[in-house]
């Protein structure tokens, strides 16, 4: 186990930015994503020091929390696969739980051996009390227990790893921001000479005291200007973007978080928001698996898919 997590293969990519009719600045796309077929990105480095702790302190179960379409549900039931611990998922919205095969996220985590607890929208929104992990466990037993989005301190000393390579050499550092957990980490891991720009892939900023809870650097800032409407919203607009990167680079994105903050790189770029021949460095950080359970949406609604 420990020889895979740290044995890890990692891959930047410069991207030609004159496909995209942009001259006088340098862009390198981290990949992430290419970690692990199904521990990908951002939650691979979340979850392995967490999986290494669990494993030391001889769990066997982790227990998480998510909604329906969650990267991180996906990733930790591939994870607890791959490396031998059972895993529960508490999913909010009880509907869900007659509509699994319909949903290629829970459909997967099920089929990794996850089982999966549905629960109220309301019920959810006790995920952090102590008193409802507690219920948990006499539900289910002793368990490892991850936060929702996989967010802890040990899940930010895995995210500091992500600038180890070639990341030092850069002017800008950006990344999408979920819960901030992510960004935490390269805020920590970054020279104060660099600046990290989070894309928030929800409205509102509010996730910089998320960040400042780790780090007391303050060269960084998250914009909320490329969210297009909301956490999960995407139109016609950002799907053309997606595909239109992924002709010209053979990079996927994924519509939720990578895809916008690549969308507000590229947009930035052409308002002339960063300094003359910076160098930017963007971490993929995964979510590819989210594409599927987009696209059905899309189809649903007769709208084109993401190829
Ligand atoms: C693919 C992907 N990128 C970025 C993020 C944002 O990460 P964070 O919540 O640490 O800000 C997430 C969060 O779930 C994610 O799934």
């Amino acid at each position: 186990m420990q020889s895979f997590l740290t044995n890890i293969p990692v891959s930047s990519e410069i991207i030609n930015l004159s496909k995209f009719g942009i001259s006088g600045y340098s862009l390198v796309v981290k990949r992430d994503d290419l970690l692990h077929p199904f521990v990908s990105g951002n939650k691979f480095r979340k979850l392995k020091y967490n999986i290494l702790a669990a494993h030391e302190q001889k769990h066997h179960t982790l227990l998480t929390f998510g909604g329906a379409y969650s990267n991180h549900i996906a990733a930790v039931a591939a994870a607890g696969k791959e490396f031998g611990f059972n895993t529960i998922g508490i999913i909010r919205g009880e509907e869900l739980e007659m509509k699994i095969l319909e949903n290629p996220t829970l459909s997967f985590a099920k089929a990794c051996g996850m089982k999966l607890h549905f629960i109220s929208r309301e019920a959810y929104k006790a995920k952090d009390d102590r008193e409802f992990t507690n219920k948990l466990r006499n539900q289910f037993g002793e368990f490892y227990l991850l936060p929702e989005g996989g967010t802890n301190a040990l899940a930010i000393k895995g995210c500091e790893e992500i600038l180890e390579e070639n990341g030092a050499i850069a002017d800008y550092i950006c990344v999408p921001v979920g819960t901030g957990g992510t960004m935490a980490g390269l805020v920590k891991a970054s020279n104060e000479s660099q600046k990290v720009l989070g894309f928030s892939a929800l409205k509102g900023t509010f996730q910089s005291s998320e960040v400042a809870k780790y780090t007391s650097k303050t060269n960084f800032e998250i914009i909320d200007a490329y969210c297009f409407g909301g956490y999960g919203k995407i139109d016609i607009d950002l799907i053309r973007f997606i595909n239109e990167f992924k002709e010209k680079t053979n990079i996927p994105l994924d519509p939720v978080y990578t895809g916008k903050m690549m969308y507000g790189i590229m947009d930035l770029l052409k308002k002339g928001y960063f300094k003359e021949n910076s160098r930017i460095f963007a971490i993929h950080t995964g979510g590819l698996q989210g594409v599927a359970g987009m696209n059905l949406k899309l189809k649903n609604k007769n709208l084109p898919i993401i190829e």
